[in-house]
């Protein structure tokens, strides 16, 4: 069955030859929805694609790549536009491939634990389909409201609970895959082990859109851990709240979240909320939010005070505490506007280092440190539990070239600094478009040699998001 929406026909010679030769598949080039396609949540960033296609069947997507790749027309899919790194930006134009009909859930396999998506499902509405029927798919990316698991995968989305329950590419078991000039393949098996052959599932997690199209997937889930309690826990000195994080789990502790947020990153997330209700002490100057969870209710208790005396080791202040709901969703509201509050009150680059979390002292002095050196303030907050640390540098009053050429320097540095802790350049936030530029910090040219080699073997001419990852 076809949806087609009320969108006149196109326009472009390009377009009414691709509507014409794959009947049935929607195709846009209305000035205004290419706008609409032309931005994600990357910085100021805007690329115009020529064409907008909604395919509504894996046939549509193969039929649409192999047409491209005889014509060398790029193709770059593109979800829900949260991205962080500008990896469904077109950036050479072509078609901007939209998942969004390609958004049924089509199956919960009660019996196995396993749930089959097509890629434009969007995460939360997926999270609480399977929890109405006693399961949990646990990757809850900060925009899981509106994110799909078609971006999750591409770019091997985290957020606050992989530090228990690890990251979207630990939840995958097989995928269907149209490849660049469309053949449609599986990856894997639907099985929890599977020791056959490469590992292209693996392969295929992150590659941001580069190597395929994902037109389903098969995830784990698990049974749901339905009782959870939340600490906010204040720090006069940040350093000590890093410090506090590897002591966590060196006492045994295992959070579900273990989140650090500077004062600045919940104060602009109070003011873009406008939720100013949470008491902040006059010296408190970063916080964890540090969430426990469970089967059953006595489940918390012990962990709840087991914490505590770790805390009482790390100079942390009073914690706050949120049993009920209410408490609980104003404490992760604000946790995940973070981002977008940074976004709407000033110009701003977004890094997303990762370091082994016992390195996460050093990583903030570094970042402070380049910021003194190069004149910035940063924000920083993230998923602290995972050594990974969101660097949000604003503009301030920063000149434009100094924004444009010096800042990358200070970049460098903070990245050289990363890789040296033993750490990478993204932890959950993909390359994409805006961090390539630094794969040669991370990366030797042989194993980018490597990668390219790759990339070329799954598509040799370029046409699938090219320009992206890879420098
Ligand atoms: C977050 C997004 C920015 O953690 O990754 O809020
Ligand atoms: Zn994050």
């Amino acid at each position: 069955m076809t949806t087609r929406s009320s969108t006149p026909p196109p326009q472009s010679q390009l377009g009414q030859q691709l509507a014409a030769d794959i009947p049935g598949l929607e195709v846009q080039d209305l000035p205004e929805i290419l706008d609409a396609h032309s931005r994600d949540h990357t910085e100021d960033l805007q690329f115009l694609p020529d064409l907008v296609a909604l395919p509504n069947s894996t046939s549509q997507v193969s039929a649409l790549l192999a047409w491209a790749n005889e014509r060398r027309i790029p193709v770059t899919a593109a979800g829900a536009w949260t991205g962080l790194s500008g990896g469904a930006l077109a950036v050479k134009g072509g078609i901007s491939l939209s998942t969004k009909r390609l958004n049924r859930m089509v199956k919960i396999d009660e019996l196995n634990h396993q749930l089959v998506v097509q890629p434009g499902v969007i995460v939360q509405e997926m999270q609480e389909a399977v929890q109405a029927k006693g399961l949990f798919y646990a990757v809850d990316p900060a925009s899981r409201g509106t994110c799909t698991i078609g971006g999750n995968l591409a770019e091997n989305s985290g957020g606050p609970r992989a530090v228990k329950y690890g990251v979207t590419k630990d939840w995958v078991l097989n995928l269907e895959v149209v490849l660049a000039d469309g053949t449609v393949i599986q990856t894997g098996a639907n099985t929890l082990k599977n020791s056959t052959g490469y590992n292209t599932t693996q392969l295929m997690v992150g590659s941001e859109g580069t190597l395929g199209i994902i037109t389903e997937a098969t995830l784990k889930l698990l049974p749901w851990p339905k009782f959870n309690a939340l600490l906010l826990v204040p720090f006069a000195d940040p350093k000590d709240a890093c410090r506090a994080v590897a002591g966590i789990f060196q006492d045994g502790n295992q959070p579900s979240a273990l989140e650090f947020m500077e004062r600045a990153a919940i104060e602009l997330a109070m003011d873009f909320t406008g939720d100013r209700q949470l008491p902040l002490s006059s010296d408190t100057a970063a916080h964890l939010l540090i969430e426990v969870d469970g089967f059953r209710e006595e489940d918390l208790m012990p962990q709840l005070e087991r914490l505590a005396q770790t805390l009482e080791r790390f100079d942390a202040g009073e914690p706050l505490m949120a049993m009920d709901s209410a408490g609980k969703d104003q404490l992760w509201n604000l946790r995940r506007k973070v981002g977008e509050a940074v976004k709407a009150h000033s110009t701003y680059k977004e890094e997303d280092t990762v370091v082994p979390r016992g390195h996460l002292p050093e990583l903030l002095a570094a970042i402070k440190q380049t910021g003194s050196e190069y004149g910035f303030e940063s924000i920083c907050y993230g998923h602290a539990g995972d050594g990974n640390l969101h660097v949000n540098i604003l503009k301030g009053e920063l000149s434009i070239a100094v924004w444009e050429q010096t800042l990358p320097e200070a970049i460098r540095a903070i990245f050289q600094k990363v890789v040296s802790l033993g750490g990478t350049i993204s932890g959950e936030h993909g390359i994409g478009w805006v961090q390539k530029p630094y794969m040669d910090i991370r990366f030797s040219p042989a194993e980018l040699a490597l990668q390219r080699r790759i990339k070329d073997a799954f598509d040799p001419v370029h046409t699938l998001n090219p320009d992206k990852i890879l420098p």
